[in-house]
């Protein structure tokens, strides 16, 4: 079985071509003009999935030795994302299927994440406990198989990558944050400053606006962002990562007591973080858990998990129409209550 994926959710164009399992392909063309803006501009987005899209089609049957008449199903992005970046990577996979009079199938974006530990040689063993963090995302989540995933957890506020990028932001590390401040905390001193965590009534959801705000506070208290110096800007962001990263696994031990699991995964943009990694495999061998972090390629936005996502689907007897529509937020009750 071949699946052409097709994702365009936000400033990532991939397509990805997974053969009979293998992975052969997995192109990713990233939008970097724009940190010119401090942030994405889902216009400029847009623009650039609809130029790059079809040659990097084009480019990945190339690499993968196959033509279009040789696919078997084909599986994009419909959500959560930018409503025109989505439309654009969307639309080109339905009319490829619908010219080659081939199967389609929409993917969530999120649960694409959550199964791209498939992609690893080593993969997670259902049930498993599921941290996603991303720009847009921080869920704590309970997968039991392909089509059951019980929500165990989830942010009231603030995406934790948001805030890895709103606190990169005010220490003028530029966009995208996250990699900047762990970059930037490898010269710092994690202990100096004692940034709290928010303590919240549900206690498997997690909170990170205080601790933005926390951080913003402190920065006002020291006379402003142009009166520290570099040293002190790295001891900040590193004590901002080791509070946003204790505040990730304070609710994986809590859900680790709770729930019995045969794995662990991290995944999203955020699992790409270091320090997060070496404190979840300290987590895992604690509680003697298979940990499952994809590589850095799978992290991030990318084709290869949209296309693992839509085959697990399909697999599992799930059609779809040419009729699914984008859509820009996850639903609050999309996954299932525990
Ligand atoms: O999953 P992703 O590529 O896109 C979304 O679906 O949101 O995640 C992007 C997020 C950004 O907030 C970025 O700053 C963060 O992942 N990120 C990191 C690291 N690399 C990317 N955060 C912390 N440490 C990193 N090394
Ligand atoms: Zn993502």
């Amino acid at each position: 079985m071949i699946v052409l994926g097709i994702e365009s959710s936000c400033d990532e164009t991939s397509v990805a071509v997974l053969k009979n399992n293998i992975l052969t392909t997995n192109l990713i063309s990233s939008q970097d003009f724009h940190k010119n803006y401090g942030g994405v501009v889902p216009e400029l987005s847009s623009r650039a999935h609809l130029q790059i899209v079809n040659p990097l089609v084009k480019d990945a049957l190339k690499k993968s030795g196959i033509e279009l008449k040789d696919i078997d199903l084909i599986a994009a992005t419909a959500g959560p994302g930018l409503i025109g970046a989505l439309l654009v990577g969307l639309t080109y996979a339905k009319g490829l299927a619908l010219g080659l009079n081939k199967p389609f199938i929409s993917v969530n974006h999120i649960e694409g994440h959550i199964f791209s530990g498939f992609l690893m040689k080593q993969k997670p063993e259902f049930p498993f406990l599921c941290l996603v963090v991303s720009g847009g995302h921080t869920l704590l989540l309970l997968v039991k198989n392909f089509t059951e995933i019980y929500k165990l957890g989830n942010t009231v506020d603030d995406a934790v990558g948001e805030s890895f990028d709103k606190v990169a932001k005010l220490l003028g590390f530029g966009y995208p944050g996250g990699p900047k401040i762990q970059e930037a905390s490898k010269f710092g001193d994690a202990n100096k400053i004692n940034f709290p965590i928010a303590e919240l009534k549900h206690k498997l959801n997690f909170s990170f606006s205080g601790l933005k705000t926390a951080v913003l506070r402190y920065v006002q208290s020291q006379g402003g962002i142009d009166k520290l110096t570099e040293e002190y800007k790295n001891d900040i962001a590193s004590c901002f990562q080791s509070a946003a990263v204790n505040a990730l696994t304070r609710n994986v031990k809590r859900a680790l007591k709770k729930y019995d699991v045969n794995s662990i995964s991290v995944v999203g943009g955020v699992a790409a973080n270091e320090h997060l990694k070496s404190e979840m495999i300290k987590i895992s061998e604690k509680y003697n858990k298979n940990l499952v972090i994809p590589d850095i390629q799978f992290c991030g936005d990318n084709a290869a998990m949209i296309a693992f996502r839509g085959k697990s689907l399909y697999e599992n007897g799930i059609r779809d129409t040419l009729a699914s529509k984008p859509f820009p937020a996850l639903s609050e009750n999309h996954f299932l209550e525990i």
